[in-house]
């Protein structure tokens, strides 16, 4: 069967390359001498930069990089695999992170004081981690405090957050949770006020949508059951009764990439291919992810196209990285893509074969840049809830 997966138009992936995310952008630019991108050497730079550092350097991919990047990465992985494969190398002095900044800090977090953490470029952000400062959040709690009913709500923050709410969470009883283990996590937060069936609340931080999906999904809630929090509103736009009433109270945060996918996209498709099976990020809309046939992390994303029947047809709600790579990887079978247009992570894609040649040699020269670091009592508390994370039953193994 031909791979019938469309590519891109020029124009638009020129327009990508070009563009710039004011909301994710840090605004750092690379500190030192980078490599032009037309540098032929490039490849060879990386790979002998990478011999010479050796055991020293260990880089962790996320499923979103480039394909020039993901080809030098030791361990590929989701935001989970990452984390736990981060935690597994104290042997390894420095951990090259391509990924977002948040994925950087939670490595940072979960290694050793004498292990660096290297982020390749500074302005690798994550837009969806930006809509929650921890200022809105301490906020937001006192508020649910003068409410009464702090002392009922667990908060729980997808790893898509800065370390400072993954710090609250910890100081509050919370945990970190991703996109492969958010409903584990949200039982375990259950659990803590009186389980799925009680009055207690989470207080879901900062994907509106994986809260959402995640509870009435697969904890059988109501949508009903959910309350969305606007931190620029008083009491999050709520009225009292609705803020006592709520199971879930869900950060208004959302995944700029994802959120472009809709419902009209899988009807589109389900028409024009009879059969086609429809498998999404939770990080999609409600109804994109109650319209599809399949739904789970990036790491499942693959394993679910790797088991699948040569011959079968796919269209893929998640990052055009990843599903470009699926189609090439998977000539036997139809993968599609499930937006018209380019659908990178602008922020994933800062981190590009330049940035990652400057901060190996860099390494290699006994330069340590762009080190990540979270600060020691941020660290303490955000490692509280990053190991319950760590720690919570693989409920769904089909999903790890
Ligand atoms: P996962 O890789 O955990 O599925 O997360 C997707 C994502 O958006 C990472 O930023
Ligand atoms: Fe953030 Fe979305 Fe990019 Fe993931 S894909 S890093 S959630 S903007």
């Amino acid at each position: 069967m031909t791979q019938t997966f469309h590519e891109p138009s020029p124009s638009a992936l020129m327009l990508l390359g070009e563009r710039r995310d004011p909301l994710s952008e840090r605004g750092v630019d690379c500190p030192g001498d980078l490599p032009a991108a037309s540098d032929p050497d490039l490849v060879e730079r990386a790979r002998a930069a990478k011999e010479a550092l050796g055991d020293r350097v260990f880089i962790l991919g996320h499923h979103y990089q480039r394909d020039e990047v993901i080809q030098f990465a030791d361990v590929t992985g989701d935001s989970f695999k990452l984390a736990r494969d981060a935690a597994a190398r104290p042997e390894a002095e420095f951990i090259v992170f391509c990924g977002v900044h948040f994925m950087a800090e939670s490595a940072d977090i979960l290694t050793g004081d004498d292990q660096a953490v290297v982020l390749p470029d500074m302005a690798a952000g994550c837009s969806m981690a930006d809509m929650a400062n921890i200022n809105q959040v301490d906020d937001a709690w006192a508020q649910l405090e003068e409410a009464g009913v702090a002392s009922r709500t667990v908060p729980v923050t997808y790893m898509n957050s800065t370390a400072a709410i993954k710090a609250f969470c910890g100081a509050h009883g919370g945990v970190v949770c991703t996109s492969s283990n958010a409903e584990v996590a949200l039982r375990w937060a259950f659990d803590q006020v009186g389980g799925v069936d009680g009055d207690g609340k989470v207080l879901f931080l900062p994907d509106q949508h994986l809260g959402r999906n995640t509870a009435v999904l697969q904890l059988g809630m109501e949508l009903d059951d959910c309350i969305v929090w606007d931190p620029r509103k008083p009491l999050g736009g709520n009225t009292p009764e609705a803020v006592e009433a709520a199971r879930m109270i869900l950060w208004k945060g959302h995944c700029s990439v994802h959120g472009r996918f809709r419902r009209a996209h899988v009807d589109r498709f389900r028409a024009e291919v009879p059969g086609i099976n429809v498998l999404v990020h939770p990080e999609c809309a409600h109804e994109v992810v109650t319209a599809a046939d399949f739904v789970g992390s990036t790491e499942y994303i693959i394993k679910t196209l790797d088991a699948a029947e040569p011959g079968s047809s796919w269209v893929i709600g998640t990052e055009l990285n990843l599903v470009r790579r699926l189609a090439n990887a998977h000539p036997d079978k139809e993968i599609h893509f499930l937006e018209d247009t380019v659908c990178f992570c602008s922020t994933m894609n800062r981190i590009d074969l330049p940035h990652l040649v400057w901060a190996l040699e860099s390494l290699a020269a006994g330069e340590v840049p762009n080190r990540i670091v979270v600060d020691a009592e941020t660290q303490r508390l955000a490692k509280v809830a990053l190991d319950q994370m760590l720690a919570l039953p693989a409920l769904n193994p089909a999903k790890d």
